[in-house]
């Protein structure tokens, strides 16, 4: 808990570090009760700095002694506070030794050393190695690490840390040790250790170079049979790695633990990633093809980072999304490369529209490099990492694959041991390009979606189509009359017979059947020649660059491209563009107060699209996934909850019921036999099945029969829960009893409880808040376990709409409650909760004064600076 109003950290305070640590020799004594560590750091002055007094950070320390050059110091020479050590007078160089007492077994916020089930643990990325000793805690600062464990052995079979293992042993009183090395110099965010009752799997990888790594991942005993998919995930992502960006593993050992109470995904320390026990378990009666795939994705990620972060690390945490935008992008390639790709694109697409899009036109809106801040730990958000990783997707495609590859070697060559900033990865790709990235630049200064307007105009007796390009960026809290951004727009001109038209940029000039036109200005027009029929336009093919667009698409132009457009990408966007128009057209007859209805033909090109046999299952499930209320809602003055909730219900029994016959046949089609396979063609056929299988059980009893069967079935988690989450949304007959065989099944399995906890939360249904509160007095429901919290309370507020929003504000005030609650024991979470009230100005006027107020009752009181941020922030930006 900090003071009333925090301070606010900039970048243009930034300033290099005043000394540099070269070594750091750690000492961990760890008990039940206090572990005492002792450090030792060898400082020296930073030539680039300005000398002086050396305040290195410490929050929660009890210090017992501390030595400069083996000497105990004189009172006269340091003082202590609640968040520092400060040397009044060191000298140029010298060593730096202290004691310090820490209790990992209070710790509730899950950052710095913990306890997590039988074992220790860490998390010190960003500012979490301050709660471990005194240090520089800042990611420019870096220094090569020893690390000493001592602990019981019998309780503590494995001791860990960053690097490669230098000797162990027994010691008195049935304790032992272990002695990690790491010789790679980093930043403290890396630091990590792990002490607990673990076993692992095991296996080796091979580099291009001919090191040998031994890769280990370390779970709880009873788990040891969900590791192999997280191996396999990781040798994957190695070669990959080595194949596409030439990078190679540069240690001898590769460590994972999987941890159950865990603020994020997973963690990235040198040597030995740290992760979520979601993002590593998983059998097939376990873990959903979403699972599997997230495991794979989350352990590609971290293990990129080991280039992509660690060994090039960024100067401060203004500059994150140097490390999490590139990761993001990486991980999401190797996806790519390892599944179905054109799925992949819509899937990110999907989220970075419907989440990311809304945190860019909420209160919080901020660059992918921030300017400011007042607790990093509310900037590891989907804009630094999502939009992130589309800002360098922009850059790769505009310097094609071999200078994309020749930009990211002179990155890793120029960089490499360095902590550098978001302009030095741009610098890398303008040099090795030779092109003018210079308006590139903005994509990391503003905030804000760009939102471009395309008009048209065919002249048959030139045999042109021009294009008129309009772009702005709207205001966002603190940033107004933003210059235009280099807006990529991949476009294709479709003809008649459904073919891209040859055409060119120039009269005469070279023709292409796709073009990418790089916006440079606030309005810009193209015109294309050689155009003999009047086409329909295909824009911003593949998702070319994170803007709104928005082109007067007649609905039967958007059918054409549904059936004919030559890009995956935008045969779904042109379906998802149709279904957002009639849904939205459905809200308002609603609130007209006139019958719902389709405009023809929409059903007809579902019906398509559903028996169209040349279309891979994966993508038909994409396109009949019908847009969430969420993402609608951006589209309306003022969001309309109900209407919109209303109007996909109605939608939805609509294709179920007119397609009856095709959904049937599709499903019994799709029925799998022999074993669960998580390959991108099982995955593709069960996504289609179960995505039918929904229509279905809206549309009929007969459908609802269906879930309740798939369920009894038992066949795999997957279609296990797509029932389970089907049958717990509604009025079904056998709700109660499935959702008791459910939890009988897996009550011991706290990540499988995870899941029943979600469809419970996420259901429709009038009693579902009244569900949520009994399901927190569950044995296995705990505040203390984020998962949980996620789970049960973060699905409610944030998949439920309908719930969280109810009219008499009842969502907001449970919110409020748990916000308070769990605010004292771990700020990052409450905070991350109460995101769920930040754009409350989107909603009608009751309800704005009904979030708003409990907004202002959270900022009333003394709360985190965590929680203070995203409150305050969410009631002065508008
Ligand atoms: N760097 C981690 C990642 O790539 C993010 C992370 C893990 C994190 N744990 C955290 C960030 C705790 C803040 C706090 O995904
Ligand atoms: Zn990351």
């Amino acid at each position: 808990m900090k003071e009333a109003s925090p301070r606010t950290i900039r970048l243009k305070d930034y300033q290099p570090p005043d000394y540099l640590i070269e070594t750091v020799d750690l000492s961990f004594d760890l008990r039940e009760q206090g572990t005492r560590v002792v450090s030792r750091l060898a400082i020296k002055r930073n030539p680039q700095g300005k000398g002086g007094a050396l305040k290195l950070n410490g929050e929660g320390l009890e210090p017992v002694w501390t030595r400069l050059n083996g000497s105990e110091m004189s009172a006269d020479h340091y003082r202590i506070d609640e968040e520092s050590l400060t040397l009044l007078d060191p000298p140029e160089a010298f060593v730096l030794e202290s004691e310090v007492i820490i209790a990992p077994e209070k710790n509730t916020a899950l950052e710095g050393l913990y306890r997590s089930g039988g074992m220790f643990c860490t998390q010190c990325e960003p500012e979490g190695f301050r709660k471990i000793t005194w240090f520089l805690d800042r990611p420019d600062v870096m220094a090569c690490f020893t690390v000493r464990l001592e602990a019981d052995k019998a309780q503590y079979p494995v001791l860990l840390s960053n690097g490669n293992p230098r000797e162990s042993g027994d010691l008195a009183d049935g304790r032992h040790y272990a002695v990690w090395d790491d010789p790679i110099p980093k930043p403290s965010y890396l630091f990590a250790l792990v002490a607990g009752d673990l076993r692992y799997i095991e296996d080796s990888h091979s580099t291009p170079s001919g090191r040998t790594v031994q890769l280990r991942l370390y779970v709880e005993p009873e788990n040891i049979d969900k590791c192999d998919h997280a191996m396999r995930s990781l040798i994957n992502a190695m070669r990959w790695d080595e194949e596409k960006y030439g990078r190679e593993y540069d240690l001898d050992v590769y460590n994972v633990v999987a941890v159950n109470d865990f603020n994020m995904g997973a963690m990235e320390n040198k040597g030995l990633n740290v992760f979520n026990s979601k993002y590593v378990l998983a059998r097939a009666d376990t873990a959903t093809d979403t699972d599997f795939l997230g495991i794979e994705g989350v352990i590609g990620h971290e293990y990129f980072h080991n280039w992509t972060g660690n060994r090039i690390t960024c100067r401060d945490w203004f500059q994150l999304s140097l490390k999490e935008g590139f990761t993001v992008f990486r991980d999401q390639e190797f996806s790519a490369d390892m599944g179905a790709r054109g799925v992949k694109r819509i899937e990110d697409v999907r989220m970075l529209r419907a989440h990311q899009f809304a945190e860019d036109a909420s209160p919080m809106a901020h660059p992918i490099r921030p300017d400011s801040y007042i607790e990093i730990n509310n900037f590891y958000t989907l804009t630094v990492y999502e939009k992130g990783a589309e800002v360098v997707r922009m850059q790769a495609n505009l310097l094609g694959p071999e200078l994309f590859r020749k930009a990211t070697d002179l990155y890793f060559e120029r960089h490499d041991g360095q902590a550098v900033t978001t302009e030095d990865f741009v610098r890398c790709m303008a040099d090795a390009s030779g092109k003018d990235l210079g308006q590139m630049q903005h994509w990391y200064d503003y905030a804000g979606t760009p939102q471009v307007k395309v008009q048209s105009e065919y002249d048959p007796e030139a045999q042109t189509f021009a294009l008129t390009f309009e772009q702005s960026v709207p205001d966002t809290p603190g940033q107004t009359n933003k210059p235009p951004f280099l807006i990529p727009i991949v476009t294709g001109l479709v003809g008649a017979d459904g073919d891209d038209l040859s055409v060119s940029l120039e009269a005469g000039g070279e023709t292409a059947t796709e073009h990418t036109l790089q916006l440079t200005q606030a309005k810009q027009q193209y015109v294309f020649h050689g155009v003999a029929q009047k086409p329909v336009p295909s824009l911003l093919r593949g998702f070319s660059a994170p803007v709104n667009l928005d082109y007067g698409y007649a609905d039967d132009d958007l059918m054409f491209l549904m059936a004919h457009d030559s890009d995956g990408f935008n045969r779904w966007d042109a379906a998802q563009t149709l279904v957002r128009r009639v849904l939205l057209g459905m809200v308002q007859q609603y609130q007209d107060g006139v019958e719902m209805l389709v405009p023809d033909g929409v059903l007809e090109a579902f019906r398509r699209s559903l028996l169209d046999e040349q279309a891979q299952p994966a993508l038909v499930a994409e396109v009949l996934a019908l847009p969430s209320i969420g993402y609608l809602g951006d589209f309306m003055e003022t969001v309309d909850i109900d209407g919109l909730h209303l109007a996909r219900e109605t939608l939805r029994a609509m294709i179920g019921r007119e397609l009856d016959r095709e959904l049937n046949d599709t499903y019994a089609a799709l029925q799998e036999a022999g074993e669960y396979q998580p390959t991108p063609q099982a995955i593709g056929r069960r996504s289609l099945k179960n995505r039918v299988l929904g229509y279905l059980a809206s549309a009929s009893l007969a459908g609802e029969e269906l879930c309740r069967q798939q369920y009894l079935a038992q066949h795999n988690m997957t279609d296990v829960m797509a029932a389970l989450a089907l049958i717990a949304d509604g009025d079904h007959a056998a709700r109660e009893e499935v959702l008791a065989d459910f939890e009988s099944r897996w009550r011991r399995d706290a990540l499988v409880m995870d899941k029943w906890f979600g469809v419970q939360a996420m259901s429709n249904r009038s009693d579902t808040l009244d569900r949520v509160k009994a399901l927190m007095q569950h044995h296995a429901f705990s505040m203390h376990n984020p998962n949980k919290v996620r789970a049960l309370i973060g699905a409610f507020a944030n998949a439920n709409p309908v719930r969280f929003h109810a009219a008499d504000g009842s969502g907001y005030e449970f919110l409020k409650k748990r916000v308070l609650e769990l605010d004292p024991a771990n700020p990052q979470i409450a905070a991350r909760l109460v995101r769920a009230l930040s754009r409350w100005r989107r909603y009608d006027e009751d309800r704005q004064a009904k979030m708003r107020a409990v907004l202002e009752a959270i900022v009333a009181i003394k709360v985190s600076k965590d929680v203070y941020e995203i409150a305050s922030k969410s009631l002065d930006g508008g």
